[in-house]
């Protein structure tokens, strides 16, 4: 794993920005590996800035979120289809029907994550993905203990999650107990990854990625065993 480390929110947003736009420009069919959540929002803001003033174009890139909660549709202001659409491909020159989320209110979960992931691999799976992390070491929505060999698949959702991500909603009885998620292997087919950390709530975790030893109860630590990683860490996350 490559190590960058920042001193700000800013710079961890500029620096992912910075790779991904030299890798869309690279190759205008690059498909993209996205993530949600509050790490990526300033990447997205750099990429729509950039794509109004710098002109890059996602004409011929497609796109694979990692996840959606189950229960919630694409226009519910909390679901991840949305959250894309409004930070980022409603500001972008991509084609929507290049954008693939997972649907969280399908009549067959099970059948839809098959899909899903059969879909990936027609397109020649994920050039480059956008990670980044839970504070207990998830990668996507796969919690402690997730089999590595796993795909796109229902997961359950911890109660530590839930509460860390109560913050969206306007209660944790809101915030959706199950996801479907990009599975750890469906992960780590990616060509290359970007794995963005910020905040000092995440600073344990990133202690315990870069010293601890690759086990299934820290899911990040898969990583280490990727060819192709760049971790982005700001100084909040990398403490003292
Ligand atoms: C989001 C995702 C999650 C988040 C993680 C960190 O699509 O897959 O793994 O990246 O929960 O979330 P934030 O960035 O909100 O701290």
């Amino acid at each position: 794993m490559k190590i960058i480390k920042v001193e700000s929110y800013d710079q961890l947003s500029k620096t992912a920005a910075e790779m991904v736009i030299e890798k869309v420009r690279r190759e205008p069919k690059t498909v993209l590996g996205l993530a949600t959540g509050g790490t990526p929002v300033g990447l997205y803001k750099e990429l729509v800035k950039d794509h109004q003033n710098g002109g890059t174009s996602y004409k011929e890139v497609s796109s694979f979120n990692l996840d959606e909660y189950v229960g919630l549709s694409g226009d519910d202001p909390n679901s991840y289809r949305y959250f894309m659409d409004e930070h980022l491909f409603n500001h972008v020159d991509i084609s929507k029907e290049n954008t693939h989320v997972p649907l969280g209110n399908t009549e067959d979960h099970q059948q839809h994550c098959q899909d899903y992931e059969n879909l990936l691999k027609e397109r020649g799976g994920v050039d480059l993905q956008i990670l980044g992390i839970g504070p207990n070491g998830h990668i996507g929505f796969n919690e402690p203990g997730t089999s590595f060999q796993s795909e796109t698949q229902v997961v359950e959702l911890m109660d530590s999650t839930r509460e860390a991500n109560a913050r969206f909603f306007n209660s944790i009885d809101e915030v959706p107990t199950h996801a479907i998620s990009m599975g750890i292997a469906t992960i780590m087919r990616s060509k290359e990854i970007i794995l963005m950390v910020s905040g000092e709530t995440k600073r344990e975790a990133l202690a315990q990625l870069l010293n601890g030893e690759v086990n299934e109860n820290f899911p990040a630590s898969i990583l280490k065993n990727h060819p192709n990683v760049t971790v982005i860490a700001d100084k909040d996350a990398v403490g003292e």
